[in-house]
């Protein structure tokens, strides 16, 4: 489920008119739904019933200090890749004792900083970042707990810049060179405490047949550090994929529980029933880091049409968004489902739509069939939550959007949109 719908022909986010909004804040537009963000929570959660489980929320996907504060709300932990995200978590509330830290190169300011708030686990990448860890939380005379990042080399079938569980990624170590890793750092590391094991095989992942592989693969190996080194926790990571394609109607449909597979590929509830049977008698606690499973479908990125322009071989929709804002189709050939806030009756057109940077990249369809808007239609791009404004940037100096946060029938500025002084504040 999620809360966007058109309502009395018009797109609506739970309770609220999506052009009242755009008028009212202007555009590029974030909105995200609190309605759905909590549902897709708990119904992961709910989903995970008779494994001693933690849901700890990938912080990368959508890292809006509100957005965080609902979720710490919820009890959630959460997963984070910098001192930055720590920072974040912890000014929204969020529990330092419930967050991992993933990431190939943490610095030793974020680790310092990161023993001293006192995380779950450092899931650390590689031998060096261990001995440095080691190192770190000696000199402070702390104990460090870690747990190492295996890379089961399992195919996620996804798209290559978000495959990350293959031996030719940058991530984790060799699935062979854990158990030796492990002793070694028993003898040699006093300063670390290896509580557990992490994988992640990537992102966005439509089918339960790789988490499948990777769990069946792994268990042994867990089970053995178990039973030699005392680990308490598995965190089989994130990466359950989300609708992009006709994913408005997918909201009508309460599609997370569709039993047909054509329905939709992968369920939070499948995922659930498939793992659950698989991990519940290990005897260990199950970690959990989704994304873009909580907030993509949560999210949409609001535009204005500025021109229409008859090329010779195209047309072309012109609006005010651009890859700066959203740039998941110019760097993964991600799709994002395009509708007009006016419920569209009659007339569709071949068309690329296509944002005001100087750069062919910058497109968020090409040579699909839309509904014929016009220049002053606000339009949105769906599933849009997740990595959506978290990638923004200010190229070509354009103030970063502002986001909303809807729930019910409020709708809240959590994040004002930038002004040029913004962006230019510290330069000299
Ligand atoms: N855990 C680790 C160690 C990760 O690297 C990631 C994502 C996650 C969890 C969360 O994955 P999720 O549940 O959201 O799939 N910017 C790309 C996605 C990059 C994902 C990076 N790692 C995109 O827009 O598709």
């Amino acid at each position: 489920m999620h809360g966007f719908a058109y309502q009395n022909g018009s797109l609506h986010c739970e309770g609220i008119d999506l052009q009242s909004l755009a008028e009212e804040h202007g555009t590029p537009l974030y909105v995200y739904s609190a309605g759905t963000i909590r549902d897709h929570f708990t119904r992961l959660d709910q989903a995970m019933t008779g494994v001693d489980h933690e849901v700890a929320y990938a912080v990368k996907a959508n890292s809006n200090l509100s957005v965080l504060r609902l979720l710490a709300g919820l009890d959630a932990g959460f997963d984070i890749v910098s001192g930055g995200e720590l920072f974040r978590v912890i000014e929204a509330g969020g529990n330092p004792a419930k967050c991992t830290f993933a990431g190939v190169g943490k610095t030793r300011d974020e680790i310092e900083y990161a023993l001293k708030q006192g995380i779950y686990s450092f899931n650390v990448e590689s031998e060096e970042e261990l001995r440095y860890l080691n190192t770190v939380a000696a000199e402070l005379d702390l104990v460090a707990p870690a747990a190492v990042r295996v890379n089961p080399n399992v195919d996620a079938k996804t798209h290559k810049y978000i495959s990350t569980g293959k031996s030719e990624n940058k991530f984790g170590v060799d699935f062979e060179a854990i158990e030796d890793l492990y002793a070694r750092a028993a003898a040699e590391l006093p300063h670390v405490k290896l509580r557990g094991l992490q994988m992640h095989i990537g992102s966005q992942l439509t089918s339960i047949q790789p988490f499948v592989e990777a769990v069946e693969k792994v268990t042994p190996l867990v089970l053995t550090l178990k039973a030699k080194h005392g680990i308490e926790f598995w965190s089989i990571g994130g990466g359950i994929g989300i609708v992009y394609h006709d994913s408005l109607a997918a909201g009508s449909i309460d599609w997370w529980d569709a039993k047909s597979e054509q329905d939709r590929p992968l369920t939070l509830t499948q995922y659930g029933a498939t793992l659950v049977p698989r991990l519940k008698d290990l005897g260990l606690k199950i970690l959990l880091e989704p994304g873009r499973a909580i907030v993509g479908n949560a999210g949409v990125l609001l535009t204005r049409c500025l021109y229409e322009k008859q090329g010779t071989a195209k047309t072309f929709k012109i609006v005010d968004a651009g890859m700066n804002d959203l740039i998941r189709p110019a760097l993964y050939e991600g799709h994002h489902e395009i509708v007009p806030l006016k419920e569209p009756a009659g007339e569709r057109k071949l068309v690329d739509v296509v944002g005001p940077i100087c750069e062919s990249g910058d497109f968020f369809c090409q040579n699909r069939e839309l509904p014929d808007f016009q220049p002053g239609d606000t339009i949105a791009l769906m599933s849009s939550g997740a990595y959506g404004f978290v990638m923004a940037s200010n190229y070509n100096t354009r103030p970063l959007p502002a986001e909303i946060l809807v729930d019910g029938t409020t709708a809240q500025v959590v994040r004002k949109r930038q002004t040029l002084e913004d962006i230019i504040a510290a330069e000299r």
